[in-house]
């Protein structure tokens, strides 16, 4: 056990997927993996382990934002000996070609987070996917049949912010997309020297206003999770 994840010694596939929701994890390892087993219930950040084929994996909730992510991310590399690390979750789309449902593979991470700003003395970190997991990723979505677009977006601190026209600035400078995990995710994995990338699907658009119903969430959220699982290792 450690400190917020319940599972003894060896419960825990070398590769996880991170959705931020916890029921959403249940729902990958109920509807994609066989076998499964339930590692964690602390604070209902639930966790399971089971098998994609001949694969072992694991997918379990990362909370959201930067600092809750953070815990479970730095708790599963150093407690359980992760090495691949996939988010597969959610994002408002910057661009106006961007469609709900549609798929990004999150190439780098800028943020409004300080974090890395309190870890580099001021400086600045650019949070980078994997390279080998990226192209692997890219690869699979072409073989799957599932479009994808590949690009830098933006982890932003804040959900609901003072200023409706935030996000302009981040679209001009080429942001796909927005969330609140990857740039956390990035650095803590580039210290830890394991591998992460962010598989996101967009489940609304600041561009215009629309949002997913629960019938697109069905429907495009398990493909992120079948790009994942194709890569799992
Ligand atoms: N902002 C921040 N995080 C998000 C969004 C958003 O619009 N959509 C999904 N995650």
């Amino acid at each position: 056990m450690s400190i917020h994840i319940g599972a003894e010694p060896g419960q825990i596939a070398s590769t996880v997927l991170l959705p931020g929701d916890p029921m959403r994890a249940k729902f990958f390892a109920e509807t994609m993996l066989a076998d499964v087993v339930c590692f964690n219930k602390v604070r209902g950040m639930l966790g399971f382990t089971g098998h994609y084929g001949d694969k072992r994996v694991s997918v379990m909730g990362s909370g959201m934002g930067i600092p809750s992510l953070s815990i479970y991310v730095n708790e599963l590399v150093d407690e359980y000996g992760v090495t691949t690390l996939m988010r597969v979750g959610t994002c408002g789309a910057l661009q106006p070609d961007l469609k709900i449902g549609d798929i990004v593979l999150a190439m780098s991470a800028s943020t409004d987070s300080h974090v890395n700003r309190l870890r580099f003395g001021g400086m600045d970190y650019a949070p980078t996917a994997n390279f080998d997991l990226l192209m692997s990723a890219h690869e699979a979505a072409h073989v799957l049949g599932i479009k994808v677009r590949v690009g830098g977006m933006f982890s932003s601190d804040t959900f609901y912010e003072d200023d409706p026209d935030w996000w302009k600035l981040w679209a001009a400078y080429g942001a796909l997309v927005c969330e609140m995990e990857t740039a956390g995710l990035y650095t803590l994995a580039a210290k830890a020297n394991v591998r992460a990338l962010s598989i996101l699907t967009v489940s609304d658009s600041l561009v215009s206003g629309a949002a997913a119903t629960s019938e697109d969430r069905e429907k495009s959220y398990s493909k992120m999770a079948e790009i994942a699982l194709a890569i799992a290792e």
